[in-house]
């Protein structure tokens, strides 16, 4: 997602978004636990009393966690009024007494319970309506965030095996247990090898989906994914209900099974512990490669906001001329030159780098692994990181000018038609472009997954989407 970020949110955006996911997260994960079923089921009003009564406090349960993430978010960003902002709160503390009110009365006979159940809901309909107008502003990430909470919970109550209802056949535990052996493929250079950095499972599902069917010879190609340890499961139990298509090969990790990236070894472990920096780990993994995956000669990086629109095997052999990093260069006339991206007032940058050099972009980009260990690029981009610890040098949230200092005249630049960007904001790429593209880019701030996405590229996406999978619905995903 990082090359040809243009518009990146501000700093105080970014935490208040990180606030607001940790916010949603922790609620609806402890709402999920604390209630049965998994699956929500239809509640006519020929259902008994308790279920009824039950399915009502699952509801405001739900809705008072999303109302007290979406105060939260209003608070922070002062996008809503004060009254609004207080309005939400309100709300969801009521909501939150209501549903503990009829948790501790269920057993209570029938016609007690039923004023308690007309005012429940009058407020979840209130609280709907609510939500629905206040959606607009800051739907985008929570529905993502949503949809891994859900898929994990669902995971969680499936492996415990609560469930003995018709879809207690979803449950295989074994096929997201915590470890899973690691196939042999893994490590075979023979093969053609992915990496994805993203704790967004969908656009992981369609990296995967859209590659494997655009292969000659998918069981050839072999995904690493890499998450957060929170996403994990959520990712486990996707690629467990819908294995990867086709014989493609996926391996999911998360960045804690590395034990080199500890503040001893990584300035940007350090600097993110620290809290000095707005730098998201995630973003960072890329520089990791030689160490993530020690066995393997070359790996292609796909940011988890591509789709594959061909087979991929002829970039993985390309030759780079002994060069560490091959991707395609994103420099016009005098636009996204070095100078752009670095402070040219700094000797250290003025010594060691030419101003007028064309930048290249992420998304897709060739490694040599064995030229990058022969060179010490991480050695190189570590150094880097420490003189760029006051942010003097660059935008320290720049991941692709860290790659750029990294892979300075190390670079060898791909055919533009492998890598055709710009799907996440420029409404006007040529219809050719894309349909001779490899892969094709949703980088900017549209993405396909979004209310905003551009109409006439957003199929080029969904087409990937497998919509049969239960949790989408969960989510009422706006796809
Ligand atoms: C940190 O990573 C380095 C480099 O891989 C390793 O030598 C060291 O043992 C690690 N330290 C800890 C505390 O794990
Ligand atoms: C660029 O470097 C100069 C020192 O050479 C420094 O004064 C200035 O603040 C830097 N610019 C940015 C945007 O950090």
């Amino acid at each position: 997602m990082a090359g040809g970020r243009a518009f990146r949110p501000s700093a105080p955006r970014r935490a208040a978004f990180a606030a607001l996911l940790t916010l949603l997260f922790l609620a609806s994960l402890s709402f999920f636990l604390s209630s049965e079923p998994a699956f929500p089921r239809p509640s006519s009003s020929s259902s008994p009393p308790s279920a009824r009564l039950a399915a009502v406090r699952r509801h405001a349960a739900d809705h008072a966690a999303v109302l007290a993430a979406y105060a939260a978010h209003a608070r922070k960003l002062k996008e809503a009024s004060a009254a609004q902002s207080l309005s939400f709160s309100t709300l969801s503390s009521d909501l939150s007494a209501l549903s503990a009110r009829l948790a501790s009365h269920i057993s209570l006979p029938e016609d007690a319970l039923k004023p308690l159940e007309k005012e429940a809901r009058e407020r979840i309909k209130f609280a709907r309506a609510l939500a629905a107008d206040a959606k607009e502003g800051f739907d985008t990430q929570s529905k993502i965030q949503k949809l891994s909470d859900t898929v994990f919970a669902v995971g969680e109550q499936l492996a415990r095996g609560a469930d003995a209802g018709p879809h207690a056949r979803l449950a295989k535990p074994n096929a997201f247990a915590d470890d899973p052996d690691p196939a042999p493929e893994f490590d075979d250079p023979s093969l053609y090898h992915y990496a994805v950095f993203s704790d967004n499972v969908l656009a992981v599902s369609v990296v995967v989906a859209s590659a494997a069917r655009a292969a000659a010879d998918p069981s050839r190609h072999v995904f690493h994914v890499v998450t957060a340890p929170m996403y994990l499961p959520a990712f486990r139990i996707w690629f467990a209900r819908r294995p990867p298509p086709l014989g493609v090969h996926v391996q999911l990790l998360a960045y804690s099974d590395f034990p080199f990236l500890n503040a001893t070894n990584s300035p940007v472990i350090r600097q993110i512990e620290a809290g000095k920096s707005d730098v998201a780990l995630l973003d960072y993994l890329r520089f990791y490669l030689p160490d993530m995956f020690p066995a393997l000669r070359r790996v292609v990086l796909l940011e988890d906001d591509v789709v594959v629109q061909k087979d991929l095997a002829a970039l993985g052999q390309s030759d780079l001329d002994g060069k560490v990093n091959g991707a395609v260069e994103m420099c016009f006339g005098g636009f996204r030159r070095y100078r752009k991206y670095l402070n040219f007032t700094q000797p250290i940058v003025r010594d060691r780098f030419n101003p007028g050099a064309c930048a290249w972009a992420y998304g897709v980009n060739v490694f040599d692994l064995q030229a990058w260990r022969r060179d010490g690029c991480t050695e190189l981009f570590h150094q880097y990181m420490e003189m760029n610890e006051d942010g003097e040098l660059w935008d320290p949230t720049s991941v692709l000018t860290a790659g750029l200092m990294t892979f300075y005249g190390n670079t060898k630049p791909l055919d533009k038609s492998w890598h055709v960007m710009g799907l996440g904001y420029n409404p006007s790429i040529s219809p050719e472009a894309i349909r001779g593209a490899a892969v094709i880019h949703f980088d900017g701030n549209m993405k396909p997954w979004l209310d905003v996405a551009l109409n006439q590229y957003k199929a080029l996406w969904t087409k990937y989407v497998d919509t049969e999978m239960e949790f989408l619905t969960l989510c009422n995903f706006g796809l």
